[in-house]
Formats: C-alpha cells, structure tokens, sequence
C-alpha cells in the first residue's frame, strides 16, 4: 500500500520519498527494481526519522510516506508521533482485527488520525463487512474504498512497477487513486505555490 500510494502521490505531481523503517525493507527492495526511476525512496532508523523528515523538508518534499513493519511496535509509534496521518490496512481476518487494538492504542497516543483500509477484499464473503463493523463498533474511521484481493497488486512489483503503471484500466489501479483522493492533499501546483511564493504574493495577504 506505501509503494502505491508513494507512486501515486509522484504521479500527481508531488515531491514524493517513501522512507522504509521497517528492518525486512520489502518496500524499498521493490523501489529498487525501478532503477533511477522517481519517487525517491530510503530506509532509516525509526529513531532517526524525525530527522529523516525534516530533511525531506529542507530539500523540497511534498510528501513523505513512511512504510513500517507490520507490528505495532516501538518503531510505528515513532512514525505516528511524526505522522499527519496514519493508514493501517487491515485483512478481513481475525488475525488482523486482533492486532487493531494496538494500532488503535499507538494513533491515540500520538495523538494522529487514523483512517482504517480494507486490503485484500476477496469478490465474495461477508468478512470484510463483519471486520467494518467491529472497527466502526470501536469508533475508528474506516475508508469507503477497499483494496480487493487482485493479481495487480502483486506481480508488477517483479519490475518494481504498481498497478497504475502496470494496468492502468484495471480496478487495483481505481482502487489507488480513490483511496488517494481521500487524503484530500492539495494539488502539486497549490502546495507548491505555497512553498515559493513571497508573502506579500500570496493570494489574501497584502504587501
Ligand atoms: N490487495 C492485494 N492483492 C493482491 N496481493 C496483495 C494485496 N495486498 C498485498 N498483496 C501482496 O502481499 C504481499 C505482502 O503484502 P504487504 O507488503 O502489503 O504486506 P506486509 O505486511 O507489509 O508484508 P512485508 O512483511 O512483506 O512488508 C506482497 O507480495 C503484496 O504484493
Ligand atoms: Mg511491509
């Protein structure tokens, strides 16, 4: 889900970087089978992020994605404390809604929005809906788009590609840009416009 929305973000004309905090590095592997090819990604530390984010900062980012391991660690913790917004996929099993409390815990902590999506949504079956309820039951926002279960997902990442570049016209491809949509993140001309402009420049701030 980090690689594609990092990819995402890039196609919409973001500053993107993906920084991987989690040690396995499955992300940033994946990254890596694109060559020179942009978004930029690194691994860190998660003690060092927050210095990590703030040079993302210096050098011009619009976006930063972090991926963490998929434990609700110390690590994730430190990632929600530095996070506008954390986004925790969540299988329609039991394995997963048992670790949501944690998840749950850490974001509460920090003090961070959550927003809960549904991933790996097979065609058939009530679980997913069963695994919204239990979430929304526990007061958590959980998105309206889910992620189905789809070849798309998974075999472009041998090229280090996503599904919007692999199968643009496919429903994974949809999946990702409506999931990125409720982000709600301005526009790349609009944030940077934001970024250059001189003050007295700025629409409704008189010089
Ligand atoms: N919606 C989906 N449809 C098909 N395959 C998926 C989907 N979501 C994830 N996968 C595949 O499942 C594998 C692991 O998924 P993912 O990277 O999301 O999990 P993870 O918990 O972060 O695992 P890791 O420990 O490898 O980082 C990947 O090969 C990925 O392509
Ligand atoms: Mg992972």
């Amino acid at each position: 889900m980090a690689v594609h929305l990092a990819v995402e973000g890039h196609r919409r004309g973001l500053r993107t970087l993906l920084i991987d905090i989690d040690t396995q590095a499955s992300a940033a592997k994946i990254m890596d089978r694109r060559g020179d090819d942009p978004p930029d990604v690194t691994t860190e530390a998660a003690g060092r992020l927050d210095k990590a984010i703030q040079a993302a900062r210096t050098h011009g980012y619009d976006l930063v994605v972090i991926d963490t391991a998929p434990q609700a660690d110390r690590a994730a913790s430190q990632a929600a404390q530095l996070a506008d917004l954390v986004i925790a996929p969540v299988q329609p099993s039991i394995v997963d809604l048992d670790a949501v409390d944690t998840t749950i815990d850490i974001c509460k902590l920090a003090g961070v929005p959550v927003l809960f999506v549904l991933n790996r949504v097979p065609s058939k079956g009530k679980e997913a809906a069963g695994t919204e309820e239990v979430l929304r039951k526990r007061g958590m926002r959980v998105s309206t788009v889910r992620w189905g279960e789809r070849k798309a997902f998974k075999y472009p990442f041998i090229k280090g590609l996503t599904a919007q570049e692999a199968e643009p016209e496919s429903r994974a491809a949809t999946e990702v840009s409506a999931l990125f949509d409720e982000f709600r993140i301005p526009s790349a001309t609009h944030v940077r416009r934001r970024a250059v402009l001189p003050a007295h420049r700025r629409p409704g701030v008189s010089a």
